[in-house]
């Protein structure tokens, strides 16, 4: 029996890495250089995403900021990959500010909103958090 386990992991992973790859591989693989594995991202470079990345999704506007953000939008990710790995950092990184009828992104969200990137992505954030401390 025991003969046989590893194998069977061994084949189990590499399938599943040649067809999906996990939401939090395609992040560790695409994201987390800039945004770091706990979200936490520079200070002064690369703003955190913990605790506010889910409220991005309540306001106005800010769903498609977070699609159109260049690291979202210029990612080499398809946009259904880039959908997953959306929905995975704001459920791991927000879930607290994650409404309750939070509607996950998918493809065809992702496919309309993402082009082009966003040049000035620095004045449509603040308009976005200010929008936030309103509510
Ligand atoms: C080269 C560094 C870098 C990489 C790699 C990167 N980002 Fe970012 N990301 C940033 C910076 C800087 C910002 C702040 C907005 C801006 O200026 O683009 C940001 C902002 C964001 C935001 C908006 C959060 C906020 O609080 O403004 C999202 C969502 C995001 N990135 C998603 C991604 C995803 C998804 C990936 C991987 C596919 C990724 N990023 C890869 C640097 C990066």
């Amino acid at each position: 029996m025991k003969r046989f386990a590893l194998p069977a992991i061994l084949v189990a992973s590499w399938t599943g890495l040649a067809h999906a790859e996990s939401a939090p591989i395609l992040y560790m693989l695409h994201c987390q250089g800039c945004h770091l594995a706990d979200g936490s991202g520079k200070p002064g470079s690369v703003p955190s995403l913990v605790d506010s990345i889910g409220r991005f999704v309540r306001v106005p506007g800010g769903r498609e900021y977070l699609v159109r953000v260049p690291g979202s939008s210029q990612s080499p990710l398809s946009d259904e990959d880039l959908a997953r790995v959306l929905n995975y950092m704001i459920r791991s990184f927000g879930p607290a500010d994650v409404a309750s009828d939070f509607q996950p992104f998918d493809a065809e969200e992702v496919a309309r909103v993402r082009r082009p990137p966003l040049s000035e992505t620095e004045s449509v954030r603040r308009a976005l958090l200010s929008a936030m401390e309103a509510r």
